[in-house]
């Protein structure tokens, strides 16, 4: 290798690490000309990454050791790591803001390279940021759903609502996504398999390519190798101090706080509030701005948008790579990225300024959060294997009860789905929208009746926002829907 040949030639004889390893030779792959003084302490922003990446990754595993992809033991597996593993809740809050630091600390990368314009002198060690930064954003959002509780459950159905809403694509999208047509352990196992391993290994690949397989154009820097042995020491140390001091406060800040873990999906209540991770909320409050089609289109393209403009960032500047080396952002590309910065912290800004301002919305909020508290006081539950099955076989022979005959504590699964938002879990209303208690005493509300108006509200003289359910539901939910409303008592 030629870089070695070089090597040998300028390292000093008794350096044991030109001896021993590849790292001056990579030094050299990474680093861009010297710089001093504030400068070259605002270029450490890759040791904070690599850091980060590796806890990522040494946490990842070690969380893996426990969780088990499935809705029915996720969220125990994971509760079992928050209570009951010693260092287990830390390892989850080092994992979960860990995560968020990595995608902040990726964008002060990008923004500190953008600004001295090493896209073009290091077309490669760019595009690799850019990379990292879309597999970094992909892995938080895949993780998000793997704790299964409520939190993860409703932003779940989000992503399902974005990916079912976009056009041409969505429906085989919605359906990939969630492995089936309903969210189900299909759904949990595939982001788990995304999550712990196609986004790692991706991730791996990138960071393998850019030192092992690519290598940056030629500057005119390069000649002058030697005259950097020095300052590339110097600012391997100054890496290594910000890295260290950045875990160091990671790990402080993942002791004080807990990665926020709820009660159980299944246990979760209507109207509950999602909110995405700290890197997604300018997304999400974006949305709140566009009506559904727009929204869906928008969440998938300007993400994706920002990405492929920044990866493209080098070749539409391809002749600077040779010896002219710029250290300036050409004017148009300037004004672009510093919107789209602008876009990002405006927004997230805004998120949660709007949801410290909205008395209701924080009101949901200190009722999750209070909930969350609560369940987190509580001591571990292990699962119980299902009560076993009755042994006389005369038992096993009559259905239980339950099953046929419907119980105002047990509405059917259509109802919870496409009713309870407006009308509350058991019927019960949810303001500003009508109970639906005693409505089965009413004239014109028996089974059939709300089977018609299901079919045709207006027909039964009933206004919007109470639509038709016609083919939302099948025959069969809208019998068990209309059957469970008309035995719900006045209370
Ligand atoms: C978007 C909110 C919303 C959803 C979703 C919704 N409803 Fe309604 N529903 C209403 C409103 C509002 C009314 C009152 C309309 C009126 O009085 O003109 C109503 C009225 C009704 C009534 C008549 C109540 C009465 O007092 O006579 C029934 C029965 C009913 N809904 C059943 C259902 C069922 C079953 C579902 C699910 C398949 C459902 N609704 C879904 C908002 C909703």
């Amino acid at each position: 290798m030629t870089a070695d040949d070089k090597q040998t030639k300028t390292a000093r004889p008794d350096g044991w690490l030109e001896r021993w390893t590849r790292l001056p030779g990579l030094a050299r792959a990474l680093f861009d000309e010297p710089a001093a003084g504030f400068g070259a302490w605002a270029r450490t922003t890759a040791g904070a990454v690599c850091m980060l990446v590796a806890v990522q990754v040494i946490t990842g595993v070690l969380l893996a050791f426990y969780y088990v992809p499935s809705a029915e033991s996720a969220h125990a597996t994971v509760a079992y790591m928050e209570k009951v593993v010693p260092a287990g809740a830390w390892m989850r809050a080092l994992h979960h803001y860990g995560s968020q630091w990595l995608t902040l600390f990726l964008v002060l990368h990008l923004a500190q390279g953008f600004w001295r314009a090493s896209y073009r002198r290091r077309p490669v060690g760019w595009l690799a940021s850019v990379l990292l930064l879309a597999l970094v954003m992909a892995g938080g959002a895949t993780g998000y759903s793997l704790p299964w509780d409520a939190r993860a459950f409703f932003s779940t159905r989000v992503a399902e609502g974005i990916a079912g809403g976009l056009p041409l694509v969505g429906d085989a999208l919605h359906h990939w996504l969630l492995g089936g047509t309903e969210i189900s352990t299909m759904t949990v196992s595939r982001f788990f398999a995304v999550h712990a391993f196609a986004n790692p290994a991706l991730i791996v690949l990138v960071i393998a390519a850019r030192l092992f397989i690519f290598r940056e154009p030629r500057t005119k820097e390069e000649g002058r190798a030697s005259s950097w042995e020095g300052w590339q020491q110097e600012q391997f140390a100054r890496q290594a101090i910000v890295a260290g001091a950045v875990f160091l406060a990671l790990a402080l800040y993942a002791l004080k706080y807990h990665a926020p873990l709820g009660p159980a999906a299944s246990d979760a209540e209507m109207g509950y509030l999602p909110r995405p991770g700290a890197q997604f909320l300018w997304l999400f409050q974006t949305l709140k701005y566009l009506p559904g089609p727009v929204a869906s289109l928008f969440a998938a393209v300007v993400p994706g948008l920002i990405l492929v403009g920044l990866a493209l960032l080098p070749f539409l500047d391809a002749r600077q790579w040779r010896r002219t080396s710029s250290y300036k952002p050409r004017k148009a590309s300037a004004v672009l990225f510093s919107l789209a910065l602008l876009l990002i912290v405006t927004m997230t800004a805004v998120a949660y300024i709007g949801d410290a301002r909205d008395p209701n919305v924080r009101a949901q909020l200190e009722r999750q959060s209070a909930e969350e508290a609560a369940f987190r006081a509580e001591p571990f539950e292990p699962q119980r294997p299902a009560a076993p099955a009755p042994s006389t076989p005369q038992a096993n022979a009559t259905p239980s009860p339950a099953a046929s005959v419907p119980s105002p504590d047990s509405p059917p699964a259509a109802y919870i789905k496409q009713c309870a938002n407006c009308h509350g879990s058991h019927g019960q209303g949810a303001k500003p929208f009508p109970k639906l208690l005693g409505v089965g005493s009413k004239p014109r509300r028996t089974v059939e009746d709300i089977i018609g108006l299901l079919n045709d509200p207006v027909a039964y003289g009933l206004e919007p926002p109470m639509k038709s359910f016609a083919t939302k539901l099948t025959d069969q939910e809208k019998r068990e829907i209309a059957e469970w409303v008309v035995i719900l008592k006045k209370k």
